[in-house]
């Protein structure tokens, strides 16, 4: 029998007598703005809406159209909705608050990175919408203010993204367990297709762009050396996969087990991907599953962010695979 996922969320907060359903409600705008997402990525080969917008965004990259119409049409439906006082989008310089009554007396703010792994919309591979749910700090009544934005990822009330693959699935985590829901075109609606998501302790799969080698540090250097010279005798049955779409190779990751890694290199000292848009919620999710996510140094949910675009190094996957990799770049030991 099929469930679909506005059934399984509210049986789940069922489960807490004090659960208002706002987070539910939230879920499930979100989720309406992956179906009319999802609609617009299913034609974007037939439509002008293929190419180039012209624009750029906070970060220098060129936007596509789709970019903008996911970033807008989440948006709008957010702004619509009655559960969420503002959102942050990678696709906006700043935050953006709903300053109607409803808006400010709701408790939760969205953070967003509308279309991830654009660069792959040309070519026809798996990309994704991506989204982090906080719980505001700031007071009920007024309008959100950045401090709502700039909360650790250990304070993550959920998180997750909708992937336009082969077939458009929705995977979201709470602290107790992560779900994934697999969008039913005749009904259109996500239904219950991976229950209580597991990431195996170890992998097989490591997850990075190997083209970058020479920019990285010697520690990853020895990592990857280490990688390619793939021992099934030593339990190191190892093989790489890289789509480059981040919500692509952590969907991967979390089904099959693995590693994904994207490190800080010669040109990017701080790494290349987003605290806030993508390392959080993908941590999140992934600690859910039973993984763990790290900047190098530390668990990504502890970084305590100080601007709303900061990029983060991060190793995210199977517990023991990320183990190994952090063993190689603190140096602690050599190939
Ligand atoms: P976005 O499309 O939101 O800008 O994100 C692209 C990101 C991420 O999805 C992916 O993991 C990474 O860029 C790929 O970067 P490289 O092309 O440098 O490997
Ligand atoms: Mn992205
Ligand atoms: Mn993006």
């Amino acid at each position: 029998m099929l469930i679909t996922m506005d059934e399984f969320t509210i049986q789940e907060t069922r489960k807490f007598p004090q659960a208002t359903g706002e987070l539910s409600a939230l879920l499930r705008d979100i989720g309406l703005a992956g179906k009319i997402i999802n609609k617009n990525v299913r034609k974007a080969g037939l439509s002008d809406i293929l190419g180039q917008h012209g624009a750029t965004n906070v970060q220098g990259e060129e936007q596509m159209k789709l970019d903008v119409f996911a970033n807008d049409t989440l948006i709008n439906i957010l702004k619509n909705s009655t559960d969420c006082a503002g959102i942050a989008s990678e696709e906006n310089d700043e935050h953006l608050c709903y300053e109607d009554t409803y808006s400010a007396n709701s408790k939760y703010v969205v953070l967003f990175d509308p279309l991830d792994g654009s660069s792959n919309i040309d070519v026809n591979a798996s990309i994704g919408t991506i989204f982090s749910i906080y719980r505001r700090v700031s007071p009920l009544g007024q309008p959100c203010t950045k401090e709502d934005f700039l909360q650790p990822g250990n304070k993550l009330m959920a998180a997750g993204y909708i992937i336009y693959g082969s077939s458009t699935m929705m995977v979201y985590a709470t602290r107790m367990s992560v779900n994934g829901f697999t969008l039913e075109p005749s009904i259109g609606e996500f239904c219950l297709s991976h229950p209580n998501i597991t990431l195996p302790q170890n992998g097989k799969i490591y997850s990075l762009n190997q083209g970058n080698t020479n920019k990285y540090s010697e520690g990853m250097q020895n990592f990857l050396t280490y990688c390619m010279e793939s021992k099934k005798e030593e339990g190191r049955p190892y093989t790489h996969r890289y789509i480059g779409s981040m919500v692509a190779d952590l969907h991967r990751t979390l089904i099959k087990g693995g590693i994904f890694i994207y490190p800080a290199d010669k040109s990017n000292p701080k790494g290349k991907l987003r605290l806030q848009y993508e390392c959080n919620p993908m941590t999140f999710i992934v600690e859910a599953a039973g993984g763990t996510g790290s900047d190098g140094q530390g668990n990504i949910l502890d970084i305590v962010p100080t601007e709303l675009h900061q990029r983060t190094p991060i190793f995210i996957g199977s517990k023991n695979m990320v183990a190994k990799a952090l063993e190689f770049v603190q140096d602690k030991v050599t190939a």
